[in-house]
């Protein structure tokens, strides 16, 4: 686990000025925008390196500007970068947050801060609004581990099985499944099936972990996170012995991590243990900018994060932002009757969280 905030913005920057060239907007320093976002470089100060913020500041005021004329809403994953996350989203959350806040919300131009299978989501749920994410090639390594094919092909080997799908899959294979699940509900998901048995996909570590939780029996497949698949136990434990942090894990790391975690939750669910426990100190087993996202809600808890970006995440950068708003792309598409039936796996996981709230 490195914590190095230099790596992130070194990171953050090479997609930015791969991107600088294309937007068309040449951000200038202004001493006025200080003044005029002063809270927010205030809440920036402490997350990312001091020097960066006046140009965050420019690309914010122009995209805040843009996103007023386009009468657009930005929705962030807790793993976008802070300036994002906290400068111009307006819905901040889980996957599973964001999808329902897509339908619920009023506007029609939406603005997914996020990877394609959240925008694919989003587009699911609110089918005539127009859903933009500001690079297409954000993708997700679970994602891309499973196609539709695969999906029929595990349901000829084990007939009358249903099939529970992670939310990171692409809407072809939610097409394929009974359900969607997320890493929030996965569990009470899988027992809505009302089967002894449940092909879930495609994280075998989030589906191992379901397994500890539930009496179903799981045919897994054997995605994984590049990000989560990282961390090791011994590394979980070191954090813990020399920084005497309690540990908090996301469900897509390995089960030696998360024996060792103090919480295992999805990173909603992480935020509400935050609240309730208030630790001293907390090592976030997850993405990188988690532990940035929380730190301003959290003010007398120390945060050691662990610097394992998802490079996929960070392909979304203000530059880009400001250009989808500009140009309002990239549109997602998707093939009607593929999303009729992804959408029904969606609705039927909705469905089950409305069932617990009775
Ligand atoms: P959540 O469902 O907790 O938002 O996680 C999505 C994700 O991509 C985790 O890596
Ligand atoms: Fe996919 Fe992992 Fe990135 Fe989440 S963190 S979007 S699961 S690659």
């Amino acid at each position: 686990m490195r914590d190095t905030r230099s790596g992130n913005a070194c990171h953050k920057t090479s997609f930015a000025e791969a991107n600088r060239a294309d937007s068309g907007f040449d951000p200038q320093w202004r001493d006025d925008l200080g003044e005029k976002h002063a809270e927010l470089a205030k809440r920036l100060e402490t997350l990312v390196p001091c020097l960066e913020i006046p140009l965050h500041l420019a690309w914010i005021d122009a995209i805040q500007h843009l996103k007023r004329e386009r009468g657009a809403l930005i929705m962030a994953h807790s793993y976008q970068s802070p300036e994002i996350f906290h400068g111009v989203a307006d819905i901040t959350g889980d996957s599973l947050a964001l999808a329902q806040a897509a339908a619920d919300c009023g506007s029609d131009v939406i603005v997914m801060c996020g990877v394609h299978f959240m925008a694919e989501s989003a587009k699911l749920l609110a089918p005539h609004k127009r859903v933009l994410i500001p690079d297409l090639e954000a993708g997700c390594s679970l994602a891309s581990s499973i196609t539709a094919a695969d999906v029929r092909a595990l349901r000829a080997r084990h007939p009358g099985v249903p099939v529970v799908s992670y939310v990171n899959t692409s809407a072809e294979v939610k097409a394929e499944s009974d359900a969607c699940c997320t890493s929030a509900n996965a569990v009470q998901v899988v027992e809505a099936m009302g089967s002894d048995k449940v092909i879930f996909l495609p994280d075998r570590y989030l589906g191992s972990w379901v397994a500890t939780q539930t009496t179903v029996e799981l045919v897994l497949w054997n995605g994984t996170c590049e990000v989560h698949e990282s961390f090791t136990g011994r590394e979980a434990r070191h954090t813990r012995e020399t920084f005497g942090a309690k540990l908090v894990a996301h469900p897509e790391c390995a089960p030696e991590v998360l024996a060792e975690a103090d919480f295992v939750g999805s990173t909603t669910a992480m935020g509400r243990w935050l609240e309730r426990e208030r630790p001293a100190r907390v090592a976030m087993i997850t993405e990188c900018s988690m532990a940035d996202n929380l730190r301003n809600r959290f003010p007398n808890i120390e945060f050691i994060k662990p610097c394992n970006l998802c490079p996929h995440m960070k392909r979304i950068t203000l530059p880009n932002i400001h250009a989808c708003l500009r140009d309002l792309r990239h549109e997602i598409h998707i093939d009607a009757a593929v999303a009729t039936r992804a959408r029904a796996a969606l609705e039927r996981m909705l469905a089950v969280g409305r069932q617990e709230r009775v």
